[in-house]
């Protein structure tokens, strides 16, 4: 290798810092993103992490090095010397980074050479998602992977320097945990030492960030890996990153103002997007009511109306029928919607009743005059006009009806306005809506089993208005299916990014919330007792929220997938490509962890 090359790693000048740099000799390390031999010239666009910038090999300027260059292939690793120096007037491309320069080797060295790529580094790229998890560290070397991953590190730089400023501490928490009860199923670790017991990794810090508050750290926060074992979607990974925080003394107001400030200035700095303050709220019985979500997407309207009252009395017996069992009716207008053919009404139709137990899907077109439809006959001029007004329809719009248990009418409604959107009403995507659901139901009663569990997590604490500390365990399950809690969850563009809640911080209020969600005593000692007994050392109020940071970048570069901001991720199956995990292990680590494998 030549003098030069390692003397001056140091001393090396990046694509994206050449500007200041024209008429002097600098160093380049990088890699050959494009070649192109024109016979007697060589041009080498290199491409460090800053950016690309071509280089010209000219045999008076380069010499013998000139043999190098016509080795060049994609991807070689290279050293180059020369002069910077602006390009000729005719070659200059205001369009591209460094379009009116270029660097006139004078000395190169091949650093190492490259199997051809398995795709290709450009832009134009469209290769699947398989091969480029499993090259990953190709991707890197391409401008979407390494731009995602530039601005998450901005992210979570920033978001630290806020808290930072702001009195938090970062405290890490254990990652060989005992079980938390977040609602997923756990990944579990098996101890060498404790034959037959088993660690679980954090479904998130909860039970210890609590703990924290006990002990007097009065503000926390942590960037922190949570792991959990359930069914992956485009938004979920088993293994993700949380902005985890908690503060003592503190009520559901403060924590919403504190959040909104940093939510506000954070991606204001990072993603030049800027939120009014204070954000909007809605209750989690007005989004369920209005948009059939709890994380409704309020960058569009298409709101689910109850018009129960006024088909109650119809002929249609669907309706009215479903409402004498308890039901409702309710409907949404899409504006522009009445060209949606027959056929598509069908598809729609089987997707509802397949994934959200639709028994079907009345539908009402606004004509020129009025609703119009094989059904509108077995209702009233008058009603029709009623239902139109309630919905706001208009001509050219069309109406779709849910009759149903009111679960099954919200879910159906909430999931096809959010369909519909993708084609009548697309929401600009270069709007953030953020705002907040509050006042969450504090248990969910099952159906069949009556069995009561939580809807946040356990620790959260029941509302003011619905809860008295002298509430008997039998009181409050006796309200269980009313009672509020303070949760809070914070909403955008339609996906949850952070929840949290304030908490128990009174032994025997936990105690007793335990025991309505069917832990008892016994078993409350055994998983939670730890907590349980902090609580009685002078626990203070406290609450807290946690945000989904890979979440939140999702949206933020509006990526497809969160495994697009994530830079190791797992597939939809729970794997990574380019590792090849999980694997089976071998005969000797398992009998050390006296494990034995068994097909079931
Ligand atoms: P929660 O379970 O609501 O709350 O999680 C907080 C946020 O984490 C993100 N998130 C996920 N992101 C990617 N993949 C997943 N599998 C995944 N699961 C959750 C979401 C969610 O809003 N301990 C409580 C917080 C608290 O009460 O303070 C908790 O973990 O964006
Ligand atoms: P039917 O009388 O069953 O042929 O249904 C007439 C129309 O009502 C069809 O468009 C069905 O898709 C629709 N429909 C049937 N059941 C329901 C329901 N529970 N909710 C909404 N629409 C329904």
């Amino acid at each position: 290798m030549k003098d030069w090359v390692k003397k001056n790693y140091k001393n090396r000048s990046f694509a994206g810092e050449l500007k200041s740099k024209i008429g002097q000799e600098i160093f380049l390390y990088g890699w050959s993103f494009r070649f192109r031999d024109q016979g007697g010239v060589i041009f080498i666009d290199l491409r460090d992490r800053t950016g690309v910038i071509q280089t010209v090999a000219r045999k008076e300027n380069i010499g013998d090095d000139f043999k190098l260059a016509e080795m060049v292939r994609s991807e070689y690793s290279l050293a180059i010397k020369g002069k910077l120096q602006k390009r000729d007037e005719s070659a200059i491309n205001p369009k591209i980074q460094n379009g009116g320069i270029e660097l006139i080797i004078e000395s190169m060295e091949i650093l190492n050479s490259s199997k051809t790529p398995p795709f290709s580094l450009d832009e134009f790229d469209e290769s699947g998602e398989d091969i480029r998890l499993q090259y990953r560290y190709l991707e890197f070397r391409k401008n979407d992977l390494k731009d995602k991953m530039i601005l998450r590190h901005k992210f979570i730089f920033e978001l630290r320097n806020y808290l930072n400023q702001k009195n938090f501490l970062e405290i890490e928490t254990p990652i060989l945990n005992k079980s938390t009860p977040e609602g997923a199923r756990d990944f579990l670790v098996p101890s060498r030492l404790h034959q037959g017991s088993f660690y679980a990794l954090p479904q998130s810090p909860q039970i210890f960030k609590q703990i924290l508050m006990v002990g007097g750290m009065e503000r926390y926060f942590q960037v922190v890996k949570c792991f959990r074992d359930e069914d992956l979607r485009a938004d979920r990974q088993p293994e993700f990153t949380q902005l985890d925080m908690e503060f003592a003394y503190i009520d559901q107001e403060d924590i919403l103002f504190e959040i909104e400030s940093m939510m506000t200035e954070v991606f204001a700095k990072v993603f030049s997007v800027n939120f009014s303050k204070p954000f909007p709220r809605m209750t989690y019985t007005e989004a369920m009511e209005s948009y059939g979500s709890d994380k409704p997407d309020l960058r569009f309207g298409m709101k689910l109306y109850d018009v129960s009252d006024l088909v109650k009395d119809s002929d249609f017996q669907v309706f009215s029928g479903a409402i004498t069992t308890g039901g409702v009716v309710k409907a949404i207008s899409v504006k522009g919607g009445a060209g949606i053919s027959r056929k598509e009404i069908e598809d729609l139709t089987a997707w509802l009743s397949r994934d959200y137990r639709a028994k079907g899907l009345a539908y009402m077109k606004h004509g020129a005059s009025g609703l119009e439809s094989t059904i509108t006959k077995r209702f009233k001029p008058e009603v029709l006009d009623a239902i139109s007004k309630r919905v706001g329809s208009s001509e050219g719009d069309m109406l779709f009806f849910g009759a149903d248990k009111k679960s099954i009418v919200n879910a159906s409604l909430g999931a096809l306005r959010l369909k519909l959107a993708e084609k009548f009403e697309t929401p600009n995507p270069e709007e953030f809506h953020i705002s907040w659901v509050v006042d969450f139901p504090m248990f969910e009663v099952d159906e069949t089993s009556g069995e009561i569990s939580a809807i946040h997590h356990p620790f959260t604490s029941p509302s003011d208005e619905d809860f008295s500390y002298e509430d008997s365990v039998e009181v409050i399950k006796s309200k269980a299916k009313t009672m509020r809690s303070k949760a809070y969850d914070l909403v955008l563009n339609g996906t949850e990014i952070g929840g949290g809640s304030i908490r128990i911080f009174n032994q025997s209020v936990q105690q007793k919330v335990f025991e309505v969600l069917g832990i008892n005593k016994e078993s409350a000692e055994k998983k939670f007792g730890f907590l349980l007994e902090a609580l009685e050392f002078g626990a203070p109020p406290h609450g807290g929220i946690a945000f989904g940071i890979d979440r939140i970048l999702m949206l933020m570069t509006k990526s497809k997938s969160i495994r697009d901001v994530i830079a190791f991720p797992k597939t939809q199956k729970g794997t990574c490509l380019m590792s090849d995990c999980p694997t089976p292990v071998d005969e000797k680590q398992l009998g050390e962890l006296k494990i034995r494998v068994v097909n079931l």
